[in-house]
């Protein structure tokens, strides 16, 4: 059975198809340099760049997998959460695929495929038994799941305000590192010094539910006072980076510290990350020694598995055929579509 799965929530421009066996293509085209001038995704600007890619980047992904649009079982796009205007590009692009080719549409919930992305086979050394709790820690959203299986996924508690990703992206843009936040934070916090302590929100709380806009607002308060206390000139380098490995510990520490604690009260000793900020360098490294520290398994996918994809799509998208499930040509893309 082989699924063609296509992603456009948000900047980055995907296909992929894949097999029970696993990933036969997957191309990801990045918006990167379009959004970087803003600082963050325009929202009109992705739209226009998903139609410049799309036809490409499936063409692209059909060859790399070298099949045969007869070879296709049934087309998958993330019809939701996202942004609207990128949604519908690669919905849009599906559903036409479909009906041309009159073979079915599954639309496909993109955190459901973030929390998946560890069980596609072939791409780590082990694979996930369900049940198992899972961090998803992206841009757009911030929570911890309990995944029962991969058609039953429950929320045990997330953010109240900004997601762990739109974190690392305010505080970089604050700091003037540039866009996306993520990746450059972390380049620059693996550099050995000081750190800045920033309070760490709703710490004590047995609860998982994280808040991450106090820090994105402690950090600019912190940065407005050294600034100030310098005669207005920008932080010296080294007074920058005590900033950002202050950050970033804050962050990560809290991710971990919840994420773990679900999966002992839950009594569930497998964790998996997911999301963009499951690439993280210190999320890792911190995640493997307080798991190891509590015998829990810890299982992460290969970071670009753990960033947008379209084969985490396409392999949530083949679960969901596999069962039957199928999708009207009507149906219309989702901004928001909790778990
Ligand atoms: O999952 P993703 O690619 O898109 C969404 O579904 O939102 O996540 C993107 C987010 C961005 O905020 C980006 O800055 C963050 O993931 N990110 C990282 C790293 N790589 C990407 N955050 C921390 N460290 C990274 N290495
Ligand atoms: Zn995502």
């Amino acid at each position: 059975m082989k699924i063609l799965g296509i992603e456009s929530s948000c900047d980055e421009t995907a296909a992929a198809v894949v097999s029970e066996a696993g990933v036969h293509a997957d191309v990801v085209s990045t918006q990167i340099a379009t959004h970087q001038p803003y600082g963050g995704v325009v929202p009109e600007l992705a739209s226009r760049d998903h139609m410049r890619q799309i036809s490409r980047v499936v063409s692209e992904t059909m060859t790399q997998a070298q099949c045969d649009w007869s070879d296709i079982d049934a087309v998958v796009a993330t019809q939701g959460p996202g942004l609207i205007g990128a949604l519908v590009v690669g919905l849009q692009a599906a559903k036409t695929i479909a009906m041309a080719r009159g073979i079915p549409f599954v639309g496909v919930n993109h955190l459901r495929g973030h929390m998946l992305a560890a069980r596609i086979p072939g791409e780590a050394n082990a694979i996930p038994a369900y049940p198992y709790i899972a961090l998803l820690a992206s841009g757009g959203h911030t929570g911890i799941y309990q995944v029962d299986a991969h058609d039953r996924i429950t929320c045990l508690g997330q953010t109240r305000d900004d997601a762990a990703g739109e974190a690392f992206d305010k505080v970089a843009k604050v700091l003037g590192l540039g866009y996306p936040g993520g990746p450059i934070i972390d380049r620059l916090a693996q550099t050995p010094g000081d750190e800045v302590t920033f309070p760490q929100s709703l710490r004590q709380r047995r609860s998982y539910e994280f808040s991450f806009s106090g820090i994105k607002t402690a950090v600019a308060q912190y940065v407005a006072n050294a600034m100030k206390a310098h005669g207005d000139a920008p932080l010296p380098d080294e007074e920058l980076l005590a900033v950002v490995r202050g950050f970033q510990r804050a962050v990560v520490e809290t991710l971990v510290r919840k994420t773990v604690l679900a999966a002992r009260e839950k009594q569930i000793p497998r964790v998996v990350l997911a999301g963009g900020v499951a690439a993280n360098s210190a999320l890792r490294a911190h995640a493997q020694e307080a798991c190891d520290d509590r015998d829990l398994q810890l299982f992460m996918p290969p970071r670009h598995r753990c960033t947008d994809n379209a084969a985490m799509i396409a392999w949530a998208g083949l679960l969901s055929f596999r069962d039957g499930m199928r999708t009207p040509l009507s149906a219309s893309p989702r901004a928001s579509w909790p778990l």
